[in-house]
């Protein structure tokens, strides 16, 4: 017996499917085969945007007729979506098909929800919020040589537009003990990037130990590993954890800050808890400490009420943040939210212009940005073979993609390459040698 996890949304979500992998395997599941040939699929679905959600009932909608021909096959569906208020009866109702529903505090269950399925018609599980902080599954990881680690779930933080505390709960921090025995032993397998991931990793605690204090203590960790943390709230990054990341070298001089708008009044009504000035202060205090030190940001255009001055406000701090690139989305509408009752909505027109003159902007950036490379030696930790291109790939530290040849495998190993040609955020280069 095989499965198939069909993963939407962001880091959090492609590691919970890990976990999710690791349940399957404890229970028999033996590998991951394409979805046709799966005995279970489970979709891990987002709903932090109207398309991501779109894409799920689309996907989930076109098993209806495997489901008829294929006897015994599971489908189950969990996530964000699966979470949100009123949405399983909407699942529900179009999918009859659908055997399990389970919420996102529910993956440590998934186990004995599948157990249930042989005996119930359909079997729905989800808690308000989590009961406990550790999950207890075991990740069977698919992104080696780099690995995520889960610092803290949820969020308090109630941006206006963000659904993400309804569906994700309150804020728990993981205890750090249980932390670091889980990079040590990552450390161990011969993993050579650490992701800490949180909604907002700055306001991890756990007794005295705060994110910088952690953010430390991972670092000290022994062994030849690159360190990186996400997501930063501006209103809590601090000089303390600028300290931090100067003082250690495994620690990547790259800092994903979402600014969300350049307009102090839009990110008022977004309750976003600082304005373009102390959000430009934050980038300045990085840059005074580690100059080279890149930032990658999210941006939202065409929040309810923005006017044609207040987006170019956003224009203009992609130039004086100077970010490395930045994920750019039109905003939309999640019910349940506060910005969802707020008057003034923009229309798709007004929309769509706005998101193609931001994209050509931040593109302006790393075009810039990337073309400084050609010529330099950089080092990447090699992390696939892409088949299309023929060439294998890694990250330099800063974040930028680093494609090269090689007659030997060196996926895991750090190359030295020297880049030749500049292309986007990709560098295309020879490799000289591996450490
Ligand atoms: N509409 C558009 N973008 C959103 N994001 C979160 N909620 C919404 C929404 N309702 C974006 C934010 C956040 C990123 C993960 O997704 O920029 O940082
Ligand atoms: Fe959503 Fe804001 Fe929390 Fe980020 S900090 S998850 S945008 S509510």
């Amino acid at each position: 017996m095989n499965y198939h996890i069909v993963t939407y949304g962001c880091q959090m979500n492609l590691h919970e499917s890990e976990k999710i992998a690791g349940i399957l395997r404890s229970v028999g599941y033996e590998k991951e085969v394409p979805l046709e040939e799966a005995d279970i699929i489970v979709f891990n679905t987002c709903c932090i945007r109207e398309n991501a959600e779109n894409h799920a009932f689309g996907n989930i909608g076109a098993l209806k007729k495997l489901k008829r021909q294929k006897k015994g096959l599971i489908i189950a569906v969990g996530g964000c979506m699966a979470q949100e208020p009123g949405k399983v009866k909407v699942l529900q109702e179009k999918f009859p098909f659908i055997d399990i529903i389970f919420g996102t505090h529910n993956l440590a269950e998934l186990a004995s929800l599948i157990e249930r399925k042989k005996s119930e018609k359909r079997v729905v599980s989800l808690y308000e919020d989590r009961r406990e902080t550790e999950d207890g599954a075991q990740p069977c990881r698919t992104s080696y040589p780099n690995a995520w680690v889960n610092i803290t779930y949820g969020c308090n933080n109630f941006c206006t537009y963000c659904i993400v505390p309804y569906v994700r709960g309150r804020e728990k921090s993981r205890s750090a003990a249980v932390i670091l025995d889980e990079v040590r032993g990552l450390v161990k397998e011969g993993y050579k990037e650490i992701t800490l991931l949180g909604q907002n990793v700055n306001s991890y605690r756990d007794g005295d130990v705060d994110f910088p204090a952690l953010l430390e203590m991972v670092a000290s960790v022994e062994g030849n590993f690159r360190l990186r943390f996400m997501t930063s709230h501006p209103k809590d990054f601090s000089a303390r954890l600028v300290a931090v990341m100067k003082k250690h070298d495994k620690i990547l001089n790259l800092l994903h800050l979402p600014a969300q708008s350049g307009s102090t009044r839009i990110l008022r009504l977004m309750n976003r808890r600082y304005t373009r000035e102390e959000y430009l202060e934050k980038v300045a205090l990085l840059k005074r400490e580690i100059p080279e030190a890149e930032i990658t940001t999210d941006l939202i255009v065409a929040f309810p009420t923005e006017t044609e001055e207040e987006f170019e406000e956003t224009l203009s701090l992609v130039k004086e943040a100077d970010f490395a690139s930045a994920f750019t989305f039109i905003y939309s509408p999640r019910t349940g939210t506060e910005a969802a009752k707020m008057e003034g909505r923009i229309s798709d027109e007004v929309a769509k212009d706005r998101i193609t003159r931001l994209v050509a902007c931040v593109n302006e950036n790393t075009r810039r940005k990337s073309e400084k490379y050609v010529g330099r030696e950089i080092e990447v930790l090699c992390e696939d073979f892409d088949e299309k291109r023929g060439l294998y790939l890694g990250r330099e530290p800063l974040g930028r993609m680093g494609y090269f040849s090689s007659d030997t495998n060196c996926i895991g190993e750090f190359v030295r390459m020297k880049v030749t040609r500049a292309n986007g955020v990709s560098l295309y280069g020879d490799k000289i040698e591996t450490r």
